[in-house]
């Protein structure tokens, strides 16, 4: 490629002034980004640019390629299983991860699952798992690698040397007002999700009032952006729109949602958790070619439940240990008889989080048994006084703050109520074969 020289403020006011930034530009600002000669408020005033002005296809997949070269990819090739990941984009009660990388190892795959913290009213992945004693997020590349090989998935977290550029980039533009851009979320997410190497991704892009995501307009435009971006990088993408209007399960909080997903792998878990990590182990194992394997029978044979304990144990966990509980226990009753018509996904996170179950700074520590137990679920019948919600916490201070989120959190009515299906709809990307050729 020729090499042109740049500056910061041409490229900053090429977007401004509603121009399609070439691949050089792109490449060459990110790049400079990430070494630290352009500067932050010059990025802070890109990132506002493109909010407001957008990038098209082709400079959504090419920002996605320079954030992906500032950093190292991820080599898994020779790994005899092929490879799949799944990312959702966050929501409350989703502790699908845990129950579907055991499920999809054990159908053949081998799946890299690099995983985050919580932040704000979502859970992490990592919190999660590190209610299980031992349980290391942390691992080498040599580990990572004999993992996948011996036991078919990891859950980790990614390394800091995975796309810089959008780890910064990320950061600028949660204090810059510019995180609500869908190039700039498509292209964050999709950046390291190349970089960590793996063959094939599932996108669960949740929408309703506990996602990013509030409209349902808004989640199919995202799920084809990050489609789209995955056909232009070479990695064949597909995703379910899925509801976040409600939690997803019965229990809000890591210890709480590791539970529920043993009970998953057990077979005995909440209908709509079950439901949604067979429909996208499905979407996976098809990705991988793997004809024949059908995860509802893996499910209930009991392999994905022995195939969770292996990959705990892998990473230094014990699956068979007791799950930190929470010191204090507080009921909320239903204020009347009928049917719960909403119980708010969003007040639910905020409610787990000011319990202790999240955090609001990147450097608080989380309590492993704190979190909220929805006792029943939209549609289902209740009686007046009967227990609607369950509050954990070590800090019984926090009751009052977490019943104040509550507040206008769940309706009960007379009438019938039909909750909102688990899975809105699946949006196929293209085939392996055609995302290769870029048709
Ligand atoms: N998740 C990401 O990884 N990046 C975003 O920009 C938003 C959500």
């Amino acid at each position: 490629m020729q090499h042109i020289a740049h500056t910061a403020v041409e490229v900053i006011r090429a977007k401004r002034d509603g121009h399609r930034l070439s691949e050089e530009q792109i490449s060459w600002v990110l790049g400079g980004y990430t070494r630290g000669e352009v500067a932050e408020e010059q990025m802070s005033a890109l990132a506002m640019a493109v909010l407001l002005r957008g990038l098209d296809e082709r400079e959504t997949a090419d920002w996605t390629r320079a954030m992906v070269d500032s950093g190292e990819v991820v080599d898994l090739t020779g790994l005899e299983r092929p490879t799949v990941d799944k990312h959702s984009t966050g929501g409350v009660g989703d502790k699908i991860t845990l129950a579907l990388t055991p499920l999809v190892a054990a159908c053949g795959a081998a799946v890299p699952q690099l995983s985050g913290r919580g932040l704000g009213h979502t859970g992490g992945t990592l919190d999660k798992l590190e209610s299980l004693p031992g349980w290391r997020a942390r691992l080498s590349a040599a580990e990572l690698r004999r993992n996948l090989d011996e036991v078919g998935a990891v859950v980790c977290a990614a390394s800091e040397r995975i796309a810089p550029a959008d780890r910064k980039l990320y950061a600028l533009r949660d204090v810059t007002g510019t995180v609500e851009s869908i190039p700039l979320i498509a292209s964050s997410i999709m950046s390291k999700k190349k970089a960590e190497g793996t063959g094939s991704l599932v996108l669960d892009v949740k929408c309703g009032s506990g996602a990013f995501m509030k409209e349902r307009g808004e989640a199919a435009l995202l799920a084809d952006t990050l489609i789209s971006i995955g056909t232009a990088t070479g990695l064949r993408t597909s995703a379910l729109l899925t509801s976040m209007s409600t939690p997803l399960g019965e229990n809000v909080g890591n210890a709480l949602e590791v539970a529920e997903a043993v009970r998953v792998l057990r077979g005995q878990g909440p209908p709509d958790v079950t439901e949604l990590t067979i429909a996208l182990a499905r979407e996976m194992i098809d990705h991988c070619g793997l004809t024949g394997v059908d995860p509802e029978e893996v499910l209930s044979s009991g392999r994905a439940h022995s195939r969770w304990k292996d990959i705990v144990r892998a990473q230094g966990g014990d699956p068979d240990a007791e799950l930190p509980e929470a010191a204090h226990v507080r009921t909320v009753p239903a204020p009347a008889t009928g049917r719960l018509a909403v119980l708010d996904a969003y007040a639910v996170g905020v409610a787990a989080s000011r319990l202790g179950a999240g955090r609001t700074r990147k450097e608080d520590e989380v309590q492993h048994g704190a979190g909220v137990r929805c006792l029943v679920k939209p549609g289902e019948r209740v009686e007046s006084g009967q227990p609607l919600l369950e509050l954990h916490t070590d800090t019984p201070e926090s009751f009052e703050h977490a019943l104040a989120a509550l507040e206008g959190a769940h309706e009960i009515t007379d009438g019938p109520v039909e909750p909102d299906p688990v899975v809105l709809e699946r949006r196929p990307g293209a085939r392996h074969d055609d995302a290769r050729n870029g048709s």
